[in-house]
């Protein structure tokens, strides 16, 4: 069972040290930790688990930003821009890696996102200070030793060097927030949401509002994504100090982020001559092999004199069983044609489609609506023949658990069809339709929402030989698109 006491820092060796040294000290985060690693390694039955400052933390953190996709997913919208309050780094890696890893992969709702962390000028780790190792707690050499910030929010307190990334990063995608400025976007948050954030939410609420104020001005429409990181029922104290105009803008000085450097461990140096003897290593083990070190005439030739038949050895496909022995080898089977015509008007594709199916009867010709860009897929059931059927139909399946469903109203070809989700791309649909399939519901179906322009694609599969044929047949009708070769 966890114990509790309130007079926790005299009951470690790290926090009598912290306390004999200034008897005001504070607490810091280097410190907290210290104290649970004592307390974890000097009890088996204590286990302990850091939950920010170390970068394993980033794996479970990205619950954040995997639901936040889910949730944009179910609106059909991507974010232009994503804040987040920077600390430790924990919460605005897990808002901003899932979102990362999609512009990685290609997907192009990301080609132009931007992840913004934003951190206070009170104890700036990634916009000040020196790309350095460094411990996260006080018992082995942290900033903290040096100097404990006396400001008001809990994120103030900790100059957590050791997740500080690169300045060259920093520069593109962190910016600093005022800690008045940052408590006024706190109050304007809470007052328009009923939610009082956290201090350190502050600084993710403060950059979403500015984006958003310059956005009004530019005239610019953006999906913004900010990180509401926690509350701030247990900082009253430093809402109290802002509110009655105690509270001050503070900047991290310039001495003491140098002053602290200088008690970060000497590991920089050390791996420098680790680097320097590995490349050694390596470069001796390339002269070794290329032969600068000499080597016998020829070194494979014993290997050589040891084969038999080599020129009859052939690589068959793992599939494929070897022919028999004496038996001559089958012709390999004929290739098949893949042709696609992508992007193409609805009268088009229906002409193409048509003429293909016609004239080439060992064919095999899809036509297939696509999606228009960012339209996205919805699930909905078909159109009913009144608002009484569409009513009726409600019932039916909220009997079957299904809520999160609306009547379409609108006059057009989908008036009471019953809108079960709209999602960016068809993957998010399947899932759906696989939940509600699951709960009973039979007559739900994806479509893609092909917009006010729909487009087609055409694909046509049969024997090769056909190809020139076929490519002559489709330029008469789309001459203005290419056939790329599909699988
Ligand atoms: C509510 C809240 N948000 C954000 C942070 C910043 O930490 P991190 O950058 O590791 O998410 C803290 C740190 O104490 C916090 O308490």
């Amino acid at each position: 069972m966890p114990r509790f006491s309130p007079a926790r820092p005299t009951l470690t060796n790290a926090g009598r040290a912290a306390l004999a040294a200034d008897p005001d000290n504070q607490g810091s985060l280097g410190l907290a930790i210290s104290e649970a690693v004592e307390e974890a390694a000097g009890d088996p039955g204590t286990c302990y688990t850091l939950g920010s400052v170390l970068n394993h933390v980033l794996l479970h953190q990205t619950v954040i930003g995997l639901e936040a996709k889910k949730a944009f997913d179910k609106i059909g919208l991507y974010p232009d821009v994503i804040f987040g309050p920077c600390g430790g780094g924990s919460s605005f890696g897990g808002i901003a890696f899932p979102f990362l890893a999609d512009k990685a992969a290609g997907d192009k709702r990301a080609a132009n996102l931007r992840c913004v962390a934003v951190e206070p000028t009170s104890c700036p780790t990634l916009t000040k200070g020196a790309y350095a190792y460094d411990y996260g707690d006080v018992s082995g050499c942290h900033a903290d030793h040096a100097h404990i910030p006396s400001v008001t929010t809990s994120c103030h307190r900790d100059p957590r060097r050791w997740l500080a990334l690169p300045r060259r990063f920093a520069a593109r995608f962190a910016v600093v927030a005022w800690q008045v400025a940052t408590f006024e976007a706190g109050v304007q948050f809470a007052r328009a949401e009923g939610i009082i954030p956290a201090p350190e939410s502050c600084h993710g609420i403060r950059a979403a509002i500015d984006e958003a104020l310059r956005c009004k001005v530019t005239g610019e429409a953006k999906t913004i994504l900010f990180n509401l990181t926690g509350h701030g029922h247990f900082d009253m104290a430093s809402y109290d100090r802002f509110l009655s105009g105690k509270l001050e803008d503070y900047e991290y000085p310039a001495e003491a982020i140098a002053e602290s450097l200088k008690h970060c461990p000497r590991l920089i140096e050390r791996l420098k001559v680790l680097v320097f003897l590995l490349v050694l290593a390596n470069l001796l083990l390339y002269a070794f092999v290329e032969g600068y070190f000499g080597r016998p005439e020829n070194p494979d030739a014993w290997r050589i004199e040891q084969q038999l038949a080599a020129d009859r050895l052939r690589i068959v496909g793992r599939s494929k069983t070897p022919p028999a022995k004496g038996a001559t080898e089958q012709p390999a089977e004929p290739e098949e044609l893949c042709l696609l015509w992508d992007r193409l008007a609805g009268a088009q594709a229906n002409e193409l489609a048509s003429t293909l199916a016609e004239k080439f009867s060992g064919v095999r010709v899809e036509r297939r609506a696509v999606a228009a860009e960012g339209a996205g897929w919805w699930v909905l059931v078909p159109p009913q023949a009144s608002k009484a059927e569409a009513d009726k139909k409600v019932g039916e399946l909220k009997e079957l658990g299904v809520d999160d469903l609306f009547v379409v109203h609108d006059t057009g070809a989908y008036r009471f069809a019953i809108s079960l989700g709209v999602f960016a791309n068809e993957r998010g649909g399947q899932e759906r339709l696989a939940e509600l399939k699951a709960k009973g519901v039979k007559s739900a179906k994806l479509i893609p929402r092909t917009g006010k322009d729909p487009q087609f694609t055409v694909e046509a599969r049969g024997p090769l030989a056909k190809k020139t044929e076929i490519l002559e047949h489709a330029t008469g009708i789309v001459p203005k698109s290419t056939a790329l070769n599909c699988k």
